[in-house]
């Protein structure tokens, strides 16, 4: 194996450049070249990419985005795509393409490589954590840590205004950001997209635990839970209560990755590179138990990975 090629795709994550970093350095121990593409499956498309040696990489293990750019290809989502980037694998010559983003990345990561017979390794980078196969994936403890952030600050207008906060928080239509970010902030209500809730019952809640002398609240709502807007009109309606709406939106995808997200891109990384040296032809750096293992892209591009009962019945528990 000679030349390899990496990209980061989809939305962005806090951690990508310490993955492509990690991806570049193993590459080159190993005596690998390494062409980096611009703005993800749109610059595989494009045919546009870069060689990528050590120092190319330098100084951007801190650094949020990415800095080889990304974007959202609807064109790869199509067969007539696929067989345009597998034209463009094969005129470069690569023999692997290590690709960095989250569940729709993997998902054509899997058709690029059925169509071309080129190695592809994903490697799972979404603050929304909504892939099989792994615990985790790179820039979601950053995203909770920023939510985080803010939640602590609403927390003391909440409670000096003694106002009820609805917080929308990002996850697609999963509740993990939500969950962690919930449980976290130490929220009274935590509304996800894989449980169902009940207005009425979440305002006799409220009302209650008022007259208990809890006299604000933080409700913090997954955007694929429904209408943030609609929830808080309703609280409103219903309860009588002050109820302000938050959406913390694109802040959640920027900033400095935290140690866990660098960390886990430098292990990915190097991992993606060493599934390639020992043969592996369809494989995402999954992180179970504390180490990366190899999952089936196609499992991990597929499957539903089940939510954390646990931590839903905890955060139950703890909101009382
Ligand atoms: O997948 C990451 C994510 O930030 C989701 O949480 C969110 O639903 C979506 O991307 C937003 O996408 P865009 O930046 O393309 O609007």
């Amino acid at each position: 194996m000679d030349l390899i090629g990496v990209a980061t795709t989809g939305g962005d994550a806090p951690g990508m450049n310490a993955a492509v970093r990690a991806t570049v350095r193993k590459a080159t121990a190993n005596g690998l070249r390494v062409i980096g593409f611009e703005k993800g499956f749109a610059g595989i498309l494009a045919n546009e990419s870069r060689f990528l040696d050590g120092r190319a990489v330098s100084g951007i293990i801190h650094l949020g985005g990415t800095f080889l750019k990304t974007a959202r290809a609807d064109e790869i989502k199509t067969p007539e795509g696929i067989s345009k980037a597998t034209e463009v694998l094969k005129e470069n010559h690569l023999e692997g393409l290590v690709v960095i983003g989250g569940d729709g990345s993997m998902r054509a990561g899997c058709k690029l490589h059925e169509a071309s017979g080129i190695p592809v390794i994903g490697i799972p980078a979404t603050i929304d954590d909504d892939l099989a196969g792994t615990d985790t994936t790179i820039g979601f403890d950053t995203a909770v840590n920023t939510a985080l952030d803010s939640l602590d600050k609403i927390r003391d207008t909440a409670t000096s205004h003694e106002r009820v906060f609805v917080v929308e928080v990002m996850g697609r239509k999963r509740g993990f950001v939500a969950l962690e970010v919930g449980i976290g902030a130490g929220a009274e209500v935590i509304l996800i997209p894989e449980i169902r809730y009940d207005i009425d019952k979440i305002c006799g809640w409220l009302l209650e635990s008022h007259r208990r002398g809890k006299k604000s609240a933080i409700i913090v709502i997954a955007e694929g839970a429904g209408d943030s807007t609609n929830v808080t009109e309703m609280l409103r309606q219903k309860t009588g209560f002050e109820v302000r709406l938050t959406k913390l939106g694109h802040v959640q995808r920027g900033g400095h990755p935290t140690a866990i997200s660098r960390l886990l891109a430098c292990e990915m990384g190097a991992a993606s590179v060493q599934f390639l040296l020992d043969g592996k032809k369809k494989h995402m750096t999954g992180y179970q138990d504390n180490s990366v293992v190899p999952v089936d892209l196609e499992y991990a591009s597929t499957t539903q990975k089940p939510l954390d009962e646990r931590l839903y019945k905890l955060a139950l528990e703890l909101a009382t």
